[in-house]
Order: structure tokens, then sequence, then C-alpha cells
């Protein structure tokens, strides 16, 4: 847990939504929803083709709202014959972050483990700050096997990442179960879980570093359930999806979290 920040990190995955000129518009939407909001870091992970046009967008409208870009995915490999990935060096200048082992990646394109811990090491050594995923599904929930999971994920996954490294490393927990299916985790579900979290990082990189990194939930928040997630001790920020296309909803999630 962010011992000494109590800020909290909200990010939005739009997933693959939106053509440009409808993202454009959801996105000054947005901002005119929280004008004169003041939030030190709000990320946005809208689809790659938007990523350039939205740097220059938010450079222009720099003001006490920090909107930060963040990718949905990058490849592990630097370049070369790798048709229709996208590599960490592409994304210089215009994301910050990136989001590593989506479940819905993990799910639909065949990701592992190994190879998600590559693409953090990736990310990494690009300076992006990588948002790793990890959850169970539900028969892994019902079996009892949820806990296993999520510590074998992140044993695999951050493997090679050093204690220097993983500060700069923020974790998510989304329960697959509860992505996109309004089937709302309880609080404390969510607690049990973030806290198996905290302490295996901590048990990985000792205490100074391990309790640095910022750990999320993501699972089906809204505008209504967002504040009782954040008031859950353990919980440094939101990972939301569809509510994030909706920018009432959003903008209800950011003026919760504040
Ligand atoms: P929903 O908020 O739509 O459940 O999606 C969560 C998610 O997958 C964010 O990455």
């Amino acid at each position: 847990m962010l011992m000494n920040n109590t800020s909290k990190l909200i990010v939005g995955n739009w997933k693959m939504n939106t053509t440009l000129p409808e993202g454009s518009l959801l996105l000054s939407r947005i901002i005119k929803e929280l004008t004169n909001f003041t939030y030190p870091e709000l990320v946005i992970c809208p689809p790659s083709t938007h990523l350039y046009a939205f740097s220059k967008e938010l450079e222009k409208s720099k003001g006490p709202l920090n909107i930060e870009l963040g990718a949905q995915n990058i490849s592990e490999h630097e370049e070369g014959p790798y048709t229709g990935e996208i590599s960490a060096t592409m994304l210089h200048n215009i994301a910050k972050y990136v989001i590593v082992g989506h479940s819905e990646r993990r799910k639909f394109f065949n990701e592992s483990d190994a190879v998600d811990g590559k693409k953090l090491q990736t990310a990494i050594r690009h300076r992006l700050t990588p948002i790793l995923c990890v959850g169970e599904d539900q028969q892994e929930r019902s079996d009892g096997h949820a806990k296993q999971k999520v510590l074998d994920q992140l044993n695999t996954d951050l493997a090679h990442v050093t204690s220097q490294e993983i500060k700069d490393v923020i974790v998510a927990y989304e329960p697959v179960w509860s992505i996109g299916t309004g089937n709302f985790a309880k609080p404390a579900q969510v607690e049990e879980m973030v806290w198996l979290i905290h302490n295996n990082l901590i048990e990985q990189f000792g205490k100074m570093a391990g309790s640095k990194v910022r750990v999320l939930y993501g699972g089906s928040v809204d505008g209504e359930n967002a504040r009782n997630y954040l008031n859950i001790k353990g919980v440094d920020g939101l990972l939301v999806g569809g509510a994030s296309l909706n920018y009432k909803q959003f903008a209800k999630i950011v003026r919760a979290s504040a």
C-alpha cells in the first residue's frame, strides 16, 4: 500500500471501444465534466490508435486535472517481424502506463504468465509504468483456489523484477467473474485479496519496496459503488472498464476518489 500518499489512482480501460472521433469526444467530455477539478493522476487507456492524437490534445489542456495515457498492451519484443504488435519504443512520449496481463489477453490471446513476465520487464526497461492484472475466474473461486491462483500469477509474473524496480509497478486485482458482469465483489472479498497481494509483494521484495506498490481494484466498478471500494483499506485506486466509457459515470468515480 502506498503509505506516504493517500491520493487514489483511477485508471479507465476503454478496451476495444470507440473510433478516434468518438474517443476524442469522450475525452473532451471527461475533461469538461471535471473542469476546475484538481486531481493528481488520472489515467486513460484508450485503443492504441488514439494515443498519439490524445497525447497532443492533452498537452494543450494541461491543468489541475492531470490526465496521463496508458496503453492496453505491449509486445514483449523490442522490434522486428511481429505483425500487428506494438513495441514499448513506439509508446515513448505518448503513454506513461501500460496494462499487462489483463484477463482478456490471458483468455482470448493465450497470454501465459511467462509472456506477461517478459512484457512487464520490457515495460520497466522502457520506463513505462506497468499495471499488472491478476485475478481468479469463477471456477477457481468456487473450487477454493482463488488465493493460490493470484499468488501463482504474482510469483511468476514478477519473478525477474528487482526490489528497485517493483516500486514502479502497479498491481490490479480483477476477479474475472466480476469483469463486465455486474457481479459485484463483496468488500470483504476484495479486502482479503488485496492484502494477500500486499503481503506477497512484501514477502517477495521486502517491506521497504513491497509496501510502496499500489494495488488497484477492478471489476464492475461504477459511479455508485466506487466509494465503497475506495474505502477498503489496502485499495489504492480503481481500474475501471465499462463505466469509463460513460463520461458522467467516470467523472463520478473520479470525484468519489478525491
Ligand atoms: P468492468 O469495469 O467493465 O467490469 O471491467 C473491468 C476491467 O476489466 C478493467 O480493466
